[in-house]
């Protein structure tokens, strides 16, 4: 498939068949995403894939952590108060996402459950955390970006969809602790991938794009 029809049908997936990606296709996908360029090549991304048990074991703390009224306590500047334009699109994206499920604007607690399926990987049967050194700040959120972004492209090569989430950097202890990262490592987001699951409304989710022109200018 040419990255170009890749871009044009590519959609964020929250939800998933019960079907792992065999070992081999994970190595390989992972293999390729190697390759993805970084600035002065210092490959800062430790990419941290959980599955089966520690996938479940996870999910379970990440939950109880949620329920527990704790706050998000992200290791980088990652709390966004969205301003403008950025905040109206952000509220568009949010009615995609409930609209495609049903979920009225004013219904809190449905919109509160559907929030909650993050932190459950969208059931997915496999969920990478992207995770670096503290010290590396932006430097090294736009590598891992960058990272990310050549993952989603490969994967999709491969039939695997994801969702990109920035909900699975704002619980970091967590992880910290059941992946057994030093302190000095930080979670500055993650994805939950996998099969997606066509029959599922959540997945018939449909963003727009801005004109062309209010986005690039050409000089
Ligand atoms: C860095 C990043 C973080 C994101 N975080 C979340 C998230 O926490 N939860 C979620 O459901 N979607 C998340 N998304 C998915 C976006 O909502 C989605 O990419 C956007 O609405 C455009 O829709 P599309 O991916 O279907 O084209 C994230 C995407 C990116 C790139």
């Amino acid at each position: 498939m040419s990255i170009e029809s890749i871009l044009q049908q590519r959609t964020s997936v929250r939800a998933f068949v019960d079907q792992p990606v065999a070992d081999d296709t994970l190595q390989k996908i992972f293999a390729s995403a190697q390759l993805s360029p970084s600035n002065c090549n210092v490959q800062p991304w430790q990419a941290c894939v959980v599955s089966g048990a520690t996938k479940d074991k996870l999910k379970q703390r990440l939950i109880e952590t949620l329920m527990s009224g704790a706050s998000p306590n992200p290791d980088f500047n990652w709390l966004p108060q969205y301003q403008g334009i950025h905040r109206e699109r952000q509220f568009g994206s949010a009615n995609a996402l409930y609209s495609a499920i049903g979920v009225a604007r004013e219904d809190k607690k449905a919109r509160q459950m559907a929030m909650l399926r993050n932190w459950q990987f969208f059931d997915a049967p496999h969920a990478v955390f992207f995770t670096m050194d503290k010290y590396l700040d932006i430097m090294g959120a736009v590598d891992l970006g960058i990272y990310a972004q050549t993952l989603s492209l490969v994967m999709a090569e491969h039939g695997i969809s994801n969702c990109m989430q920035g909900a699975l950097g704002q619980f970091p202890d967590p992880v910290r602790e059941i992946l057994n990262l030093p302190d000095e490592r930080g979670i500055l987001f993650g994805m939950s991938f996998g099969y997606a699951d066509d029959s599922a409304a959540v997945n018939n989710t449909r963003t727009d794009r801005e004109l062309l022109e209010n986005s690039v200018t050409f000089f």
